[in-house]
């Protein structure tokens, strides 16, 4: 963990965006425009949902920093603050709302692919006026589901690159969808089963669903292939609607307009409550604790103590009318970029020497082909490593002049 939180800091250091301790009123008074803006942050700026990254130890989420002068409806920003708490880092700017076209504007943070560093966004209007859920990858939203008039559930399985959903059936997406034409390559796991919550934790598919008992809570075979609903197994029920639910090895947890509570899997009929935050949402676990988001704040509970901390809070933590650099510029006028500067609809984004913070092409990565444009961020093939990312501990074969790193050779 230690290592993680290193990282985290020599991320700051080179980190996307000063958040300067300066008050403003206009964006002129925050330096050299358009590289300054003046934000007046609201009092409630955060997108509901958030997901966990632990490589990176932070919880990511998406702040409305409120109205400047040329986006009258305020500028979205993906972004995290430490798991251990502190301010928000601004990642990038959510490029969409910048270019609103008929009203579009990202709404709820959906969940988050912790490997690829993306999150999966609402947008308000994608298509015809409706909403949609899919990737904000490379500045761009791609929508992949509609929203529909049942829930859509979904939980990754990162490791395997599957993603678990239900609506109207339990389904399995043998490689989690980046677009449209990704869905097709689907397993109807369970027919005729919603649900209002889903979670996966090391192999194991938890789920809930609305039920005359009021939630019920079900593990689901991952294996099972058009399997009748009857074929799942039901854990316990609780007589509310719940609001989020998560699990790890051991214990289900859910939100409800009660509070947090806890479920032993190895003894369901007894719940723990955990917290009496009765407007506590989205719910994730990690390595001994739950994190959870309630409408202004982010708050971890340690699970073996019930200790809670406040990570987050937007009524203390969010300040108004405050000057913020655009994207990756720093100094007192917002002037300073040490790589250099790329223009979008007019506005600036200043990138990384040879590793520019999003990238379109490998080869803006450096180091082609041992350096990769993953969904637009930088990284290294598999298992190499090394700030050319050539460092390979197995051996090296070349496939089609891509060098892969393999453990097995022979396998
Ligand atoms: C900033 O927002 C607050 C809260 O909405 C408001 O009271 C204040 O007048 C705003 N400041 C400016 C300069 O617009
Ligand atoms: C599942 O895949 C089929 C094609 O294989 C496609 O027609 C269908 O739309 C997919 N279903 C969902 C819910 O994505
Ligand atoms: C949950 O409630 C349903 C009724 O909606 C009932 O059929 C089921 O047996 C209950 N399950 C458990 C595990 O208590």
């Amino acid at each position: 963990m230690k290592i993680f939180k290193q990282l985290f800091c020599a991320l700051l250091v080179v980190g996307a965006v000063a958040a300067r301790a300066k008050s403003c009123s206009q964006s002129y008074e925050c330096g050299t425009q358009p590289f300054a803006h003046c934000y007046n942050m609201t009092a409630k700026h955060m997108l509901p949902g958030f997901g966990l990254d632990n490589g990176q130890h932070t919880i990511n989420f998406i702040n409305n920093l409120g109205a400047v002068d040329n986006r009258p409806d305020g500028a979205s920003f993906f972004g995290r603050v430490s798991m251990d708490g502190g301010e928000f880092e601004v990642i990038e700017e959510i490029e969409s709302d910048a270019n609103v076209q008929n009203g579009q504007r990202v709404v709820q943070m959906y969940n988050y692919l912790e490997s690829k560093h993306i999150p999966y966004v609402v947008n308000s209007k994608a298509t015809a006026g409706n909403a949609g859920i899919g990737p904000y990858a490379n500045h761009v939203f791609t929508q992949v589901w509609s929203v529909l008039s049942v829930y859509l559930g979904m939980a990754f399985d990162e490791k395997n690159n599957i993603m678990y959903s239900c609506d109207l059936d339990i389904r399995k997406y043998n490689k989690i969808p980046m677009t449209f034409e990704d869905r097709r390559d689907n397993t109807t796991m369970y027919t005729g089963q919603t649900c209002s919550g889903m979670s996966y934790y090391n192999g194991k598919l938890y789920f809930s669903a609305n039920s005359a008992a009021g939630t019920s809570f079900y593990q689901a075979d991952t294996t099972c292939v058009n399997c009748d609903k009857s074929k799942l197994s039901a854990i316990f029920n609780e007589s509310s609607y719940i609001h989020g639910m998560t699990s790890s090895d051991t214990d289900i947890f859910y939100t409800s307009s009660t509070g947090i509570y806890q479920v032993s899997l190895a003894n369901p009929s007894t719940k723990k409550q955990l917290s009496s935050d009765t407007k506590a949402g989205t719910i994730k676990y990690s390595e001994g604790f739950v994190y959870y988001q309630n409408d202004n704040q982010i708050i971890s509970i340690e699970v073996a103590t019930g200790k809670t901390k406040v990570l987050y809070d937007t009524a203390t933590v969010a300040r108004q009318n405050q000057c913020y650099c655009a994207t990756g510029f720093s100094g007192d006028q917002c002037e300073t970029c040490s790589g250099r500067i790329q223009w979008n609809n007019g506005i600036p984004k200043c990138y990384r020497e040879n590793q520019p913070l999003f990238c379109v092409q490998d080869y803006e990565c450096g180091n082609v082909p041992f350096t990769l444009c993953n969904y637009g961020t930088c990284s290294c093939r598999n298992n190499f490593y090394g700030a050319k990312c050539d460092q390979c501990d197995y051996h090296i074969i070349w496939e089609n002049g891509i060098p892969v790193c393999e453990k097995n050779p022979t396998a």
